[in-house]
């Protein structure tokens, strides 16, 4: 656990490095919005979706007997740090008063809170538009198809029939508690899975998977994604919030229906468990290869922020 841990902070390194280089900064009418769009994305948070990207490029690249260059390496970090700047902008909007109304995300003031509301939004709003540019960028992804392929892929991952369309039902059906489990998992699947399988595709896309290595690395993202979100669920009850940099009990003080809500706490933990397992199934075929796959199911449920 530590070295993954020690891993996951490496690469979480690369990624600052990367935002840090590449978001906007100066001094114009406009500097506080980057201030903000920089606040609430560098240095901040586990970064476990750029990892699932990296890792599972590295893992293709093993797997087929394939140099793992450094190019390769610069496109996954582009892509890992795009997606992490998404994920930013989700959480950012995710805190909001009309939204979770959380003051304190990874350990200090929500976007919000530091700034104002009408920053947060716009913040969030231009670090999605940034992503978007950086991925059409030439400068970063030099073949013109993958570049247009995984602009779709990641468009479609996060919007109305993704990770927007999941955080529209979980305010919704926030105080509702006739969802049934099924429902339940679709919310989850959507507010955080699409965007965590997504990693696992772009990283197929840019290192040429056949079709049967794509659909068992989506696969395995998937389980990883619910694993990850009834993860969170426990922790938002028994959690520490030191450690985890955000308030505890919001799904109770919001009403927000989830696994644990539906399940209990004991069948919740289980399911989680379930979905690491058979993330750890899919992937272990490949013995070596797979080892910080495997590892990153196993962080999955066994975290403490
Ligand atoms: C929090 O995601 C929101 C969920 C989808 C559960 P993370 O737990 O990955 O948050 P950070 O990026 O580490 O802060
Ligand atoms: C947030 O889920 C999901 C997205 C932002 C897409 P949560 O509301 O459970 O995340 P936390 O608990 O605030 O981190
Ligand atoms: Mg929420
Ligand atoms: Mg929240
Ligand atoms: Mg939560």
């Amino acid at each position: 656990m530590i070295e993954f841990q020690n891993k996951l902070e490496k690469n979480s390194q690369e990624i600052d490095r990367f935002l840090d280089s590449y978001l906007p900064s100066g001094n114009g009418l406009n500097s506080k919005l980057f201030k903000a769009m920089r606040y609430s994305s560098i240095s901040g948070g586990k970064k476990i979706r750029a990892y699932l990207v990296v890792e599972s490029g590295r893992f293709l690249s093993a797997v087929n007997n394939k140099d793992f260059t450094r190019s390769k390496y610069n496109e996954l970090v582009t892509v890992a740090s795009v997606i992490e700047a998404i994920h930013s902008y989700s959480l950012i909007h995710d805190d909001l008063p009309a939204m979770d109304n959380s003051p304190i995300r990874r350990g200090k003031d929500s976007n919000h809170i530091k700034f104002d509301d009408h920053t947060a939004i716009l913040a969030g709003d231009a670090l999605l538009s940034w992503a978007f540019e950086i991925i059409a960028d030439s400068k970063f992804i030099v073949d013109p198809e993958k570049r247009s392929e995984i602009c779709f892929v990641l468009a479609k991952a996060i919007g109305s029939n993704g990770m927007v369309g999941g955080q529209q039902a979980d305010m919704d059906f926030t105080e509702q508690n006739y969802l049934n489990l099924e429902q339940i998992e679709w919310i989850q699947n959507h507010k955080t899975g699409a965007l965590i399988s997504c990693c696992s595709h772009v990283a197929s896309i840019l290192f040429n998977a056949s079709d049967d290595q794509k659909s068992h690395l989506i696969n395995y993202a998937n389980h990883i994604g619910l694993a990850f979100q009834i993860a969170d669920d426990l922790l938002d009850l028994d959690g520490n919030e030191s450690s985890m940099g955000k308030p505890v009990m919001q799904d109770t003080k919001n009403k927000t229906p989830n696994f644990v809500t539906i399940l209990g706490k004991e069948k919740a933990t289980k399911r989680a468990l379930e979905e690491s397992c058979k993330a750890i199934n899919l992937i272990q075929k490949f013995k070596l290869e797979s080892e910080n796959l495997v590892s990153l199911a196993k962080y999955t449920v066994n975290r403490n922020k």
